[in-house]
């Protein structure tokens, strides 16, 4: 193995993305392949299990082909395959860790097992170099978690969500509101329609944690529609289905999920006066209104804030294989013993 020059294949199967990449420690980025699933599941409005671990079947071999072709690299050239091993949808999982150990054990590959939110957590530095120690806010659709990041591989949990993601929040009301899956882009879209205007005003926790929690707002949005008969609990229906409904709740919630996460940094911020610099990531990081709010609180600050492109937001391989090149120069490779639950 030539150190210094190392090529790093990533593989991520943890949810519904089958997604390869190729990173190499001089050149960087080399390629990024990926299968997203979300036609197979919109019909359903959220992620079937099953459905998610037999597509990742499906496409894995082509995947990891795609992204070693666009590399213009084989096996052969392979130094250590970084595979996601947890969190995740088992069955996800399963399909690309066993699909990794094979690959490793065919061809003497050493393998590095990695944790989704870790990879999460350094996908702004496909693009940029974020000074340490910074804070990393991860929001995508099933995880919300607050990092004080010291350096590569090490960071704090500050706080997480104590039930929903701020992603199922956009899902689980996009569904209620029938806008279809993912909710958050659509969400985002009937905002911007009339300006982000707060018209609900849903509660907002005023206590001081840096924990969150989204199964509360998604009751408020529901009792509010109901209060006002434009939604039956009983048979589960959406009675008033009008736009402007639509574009209300829509922009009351983003705009009470912004102050949300805009007072947890501030907190966190307060809390860590060391913080060098924010970073947002994860998919809810593709929300250009929310990203704009947690500029202008690094601009508050005097730090700066980094978001990667939103092919980097969304689940991805890359931000895998990038983990896996720092964990392979500090040696941390994993056995063929690697699982799903360890
Ligand atoms: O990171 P990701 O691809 O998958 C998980 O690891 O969960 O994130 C998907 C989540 C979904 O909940 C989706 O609604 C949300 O990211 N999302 C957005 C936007 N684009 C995607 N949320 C708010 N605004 C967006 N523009
Ligand atoms: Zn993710």
């Amino acid at each position: 193995m030539n150190a210094g020059s190392m090529n790093i294949l990533g593989i991520e199967t943890s949810c519904d993305e089958t997604a390869a990449a190729v990173y190499n420690q001089e050149k960087g980025l080399l390629s990024s392949a990926l299968f997203s699933q979300i036609e197979l599941h919109k019909h359903f409005g959220g992620v079937i299990p099953e459905v998610a671990s037999r597509s990742q079947l499906e496409k894995i071999n082509y995947i990891v082909q795609k992204a070693l072709d666009d590399a213009q690299l084989d096996l052969s050239r392979i130094d250590a395959i970084a595979v996601t091993n947890k969190p995740g949808l088992p069955g996800s999982l399963l399909v690309g860790v066993c699909f990794a150990k094979a690959v490793a054990w065919a061809h003497s590959i050493p393998i590095i097992g990695i944790n989704h939110l870790e990879g999460h957590a350094f996908s702004s530095f496909l693009e940029h170099t974020v000074p340490f120690p910074h804070l990393c806010l991860t929001a995508s659709g099933g995880h919300t978690s607050l990092y004080l990041v010291e350096d590569f591989g090490s960071y704090k949990v500050l706080g997480e969500t104590q039930d929903d993601a701020a992603g199922e929040a956009f899902d689980k009301i996009a569904k209620l509101l029938e806008l279809g899956y993912p909710g958050g882009p659509i969400i985002e879209q009937l905002a911007t329609e009339i300006n982000f205007e707060d018209y609900y005003k849903y509660p907002r926790a005023t206590h001081q944690t840096l924990n969150f929690s989204f199964s509360g707002l998604k009751t408020a949005v529901l009792y509010s529609l109901v209060k006002q008969h434009a939604y039956d609990m009983e048979k589960k229906e959406l009675l008033d289905k009008s736009i402007a409904l639509k574009q209300r709740v829509a922009s009351s919630l983003l705009v009470c999920i912004a102050d949300i996460f805009v007072q947890k940094l501030e907190y966190a911020l307060s809390l860590h006066p060391s913080i060098r610099a924010i970073s947002f990531v994860g998919g809810v990081a593709c929300n250009k209104y929310i990203r704009s709010r947690i500029q202008k609180v690094a601009e508050r600050h005097a730090i700066p804030c980094y978001v990667p492109s939103g092919r980097f937001c969304t689940d991805n391989a890359a931000m895998i294989a990038f983990v896996g090149n720092y964990k392979a120069v500090k040696n941390q490779y994993a056995d063929l013993y690697l699982d799903i639950l360890r």
